[in-house]
């Protein structure tokens, strides 16, 4: 027979004589003459009950279930006579697949904090936190896809393995072939004998292999895992990540704006709307003020400020930064926060930052001193999506690239995408994970993820 899912079991549309569920035992209830177990399988938040009577086929084996158990049961889909349910499993037999010793299986309390849960992240997808996290990261990533085919953007699938640093900030992980016993090696001879010939790194960004993209289809994105060998020992940095970016040719920062600001509420309203029984939990338990917060984020237009008029709000605040801001600094997650959860209290769409601590790419912008950057800053998180226009004038590309001291041989072939037919661009990166800390509310990127990598530590 086959498998029913809870999910499906408890949204049928009528009773069912017979069905057959699968999965972990939450909870066990023993009563006189029969017992009542939770089952989980994943499909949803809810837990399904079965009523198993101490005469039907293995019921013997109930008295041993523990938590964490697996069971295969096959039984009569009714109404159920309890609180809470629309349905439950009147049992007719009671396989079990797999036990799980209560004196070891660890998820036995219905609360563990969340440190504790990082150290078994192979189990914690069977809570319900990490079970509904894992769901809306899914309806996030179909949400995602499903945008971006509407809007006419293709997907298109950027290399992990690059050789240039797209942010120019040097905080890549090096790919080699080669063993330890290349440690005598000088650097030279590493590079020559290793499997490319030169130097190899895990990309920061797909930004450098889609902007040829767009500038060949029009409007393409690329949504994948990109890394960070930044020590940054934060709640909001992981060194593993995944990064959508969209970028589209014919296109300014206005039109780089209006598409990141589209589809984050779009990506907000979807999750508040389908996914609403596990966005419910994150409400309740994680973070009550989560409903509001996202409420009033779609409610307005997020502000747009250039970062000169930025830098002049965190001056006259009377807030004491730890890191004192003026023209020319970069804003720290502590302004950025401030920006969108105190001063604004809605997201703000910071533009048109100096060009120093920019990457070569921007435009720059006629003032001599800014380029056309942007980055969305909500509240909770700080910087959730960084992108600009892209410097088209080959010119001014090259004078970039020779000002900040990179090797423009190696960018021949971005170059080339400005020497013949060049066409105004722009695009932007959006942290995954980060939206999905905006959508959930929880505070830390480590547990929006199912296998988190960050500095010093990679266990799974
Ligand atoms: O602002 P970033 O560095 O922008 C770029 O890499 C551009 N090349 C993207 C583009 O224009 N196509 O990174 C983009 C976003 C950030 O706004 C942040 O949300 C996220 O990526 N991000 C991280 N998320 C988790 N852990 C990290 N270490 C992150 N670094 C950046
Ligand atoms: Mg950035």
């Amino acid at each position: 027979m086959r498998r029913t899912t809870v999910k499906a079991a408890l949204t049928s549309p009528s009773p069912c004589p017979e069905i057959r569920v699968m999965g972990w035992v939450r909870t066990r209830r023993d009563a006189k003459g029969f017992s009542f177990l939770e089952i989980n399988d994943g499909s949803c938040l809810s837990n399904l009950q079965i009523v198993i009577d101490d005469a039907v086929e293995g019921a013997a084996l109930v008295k041993e279930l523990g938590t964490g158990a697996s069971v295969a049961v096959t039984g009569e889909l009714i109404a159920s006579p309890g609180k809470g349910q629309r349905y439950e499993v009147r049992a007719i037999a009671l396989e079990l697949l797999g036990p799980a010793d209560p004196e070891t299986y660890p998820l036995q309390k219905k609360r563990h904090s969340d440190e504790f849960l990082r150290t078994i992240a192979h189990l914690r997808p069977r809570t319900n936190k990490y079970g509904a996290m894992l769901r809306i990261r899914s309806a996030l990533a179909h949400g995602i896809h499903a945008y971006f085919a509407e809007h006419g953007f293709a997907l298109v699938h950027t290399p992990v393995i690059t050789g240039s640093d797209c942010e120019g900030a040097g905080e890549m992980f090096r790919v080699t072939s080669l063993g330890p016993e290349a440690a005598t090696l000088s650097a030279a001879e590493r590079v020559s004998q290793d499997f490319f010939g030169k130097e190899a790194m895990l990309t920061v960004s797909g930004q450098l292999s889609a902007e040829p993209l767009a500038c060949a289809l029009g409007r393409v994105y690329t949504f994948g895992p990109t890394f960070r060998a930044e020590h940054s020992d934060t709640s909001r940095h992981a060194a593993e990540f995944w990064m959508l970016e969209p970028e589209m040719a014919f296109a300014d920062l206005a039109d780089n704006m209006d598409l990141a600001e589209s589809l984050v509420t779009h990506l907000v309203r979807l999750i508040m709307d389908e996914c609403a029984e596990d966005f419910g939990l994150f409400a309740k338990y994680v973070d009550p003020t989560l409903p509001a917060t996202l409420e009033n984020l779609l409610a307005n237009p997020f502000v747009r400020l250039p970062y000169g008029e930025a830098v002049d709000i965190l001056a006259a605040s009377s807030r004491k930064f730890q890191y004192p801001v003026s023209f020319g600094l970069d804003l720290q997650s502590e302004h950025e926060r401030y920006l969108a959860e105190e001063h604004f209290k809605r997201p703000v769409i910071v533009y048109d930052y100096p060009k120093d601590i920019k990457a070569f790419y921007m435009r720059q912008n006629d003032d001599g001193r800014t380029v056309a950057a942007m980055d969305v800053l909500v509240p909770g998180i700080g910087e959730l999506v960084g992108g600009s226009a892209r410097e088209e004038r080959l010119d001014r590309l090259e004078g970039r690239i020779r000002e900040l001291g990179l090797p423009l041989e190696a960018y021949w072939w971005y170059l080339d995408t400005r020497r013949f037919g060049t066409v105004p661009h722009a695009g932007f990166g959006l942290g995954f994970e980060r939206l999905m800390m905006l959508v959930t509310g929880i505070g830390n990127i480590r547990d929006v993820m199912a296998f988190p990598r960050t500095w010093r530590h990679l266990e799974f």
